[in-house]
């Protein structure tokens, strides 16, 4: 496993916003939802559009293409479209206010 430090500053991001990143090689979007933090894989699982412009409620992302609703939390859709799970990966905030994320 491998974790990526000061990945970016926690304050630029707001509830209900994302922003995407590319950290080895992996297209991942950060989003904050409840004032929480959440990191998932940039593209859907159905017909692999970005989720970068995707609407976050709730704990829910939703895509702008379809509109399956993805956990941030698990990753898991809602709806027939797809049954398979957005990966997710670990985030922490740490004291300096940065955002860490574990990828493997
Ligand atoms: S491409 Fe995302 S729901 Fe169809």
């Amino acid at each position: 496993m491998t974790t990526t430090d000061s990945l970016i500053a926690a304050i630029d991001i707001t509830d209900n916003r994302s922003v995407a990143v590319s950290l080895e090689g992996k297209n991942i979007l950060i989003c904050k939802a409840n004032g929480e933090y959440y990191a998932v894989d940039n593209q859907c699982t159905h017909q692999r559009t970005e989720l970068t412009k995707g609407r976050i409620r709730n704990c829910y992302l939703s895509c702008p293409l379809h509109g399956v609703r993805f956990d941030l939390r698990t990753g898991k859709p809602l709806g027939e479209l797809t049954r398979v799970a957005l990966k997710t990966y670990p985030v922490s905030v740490a004291d300096d206010g940065n955002l860490h994320l574990e990828l493997d």
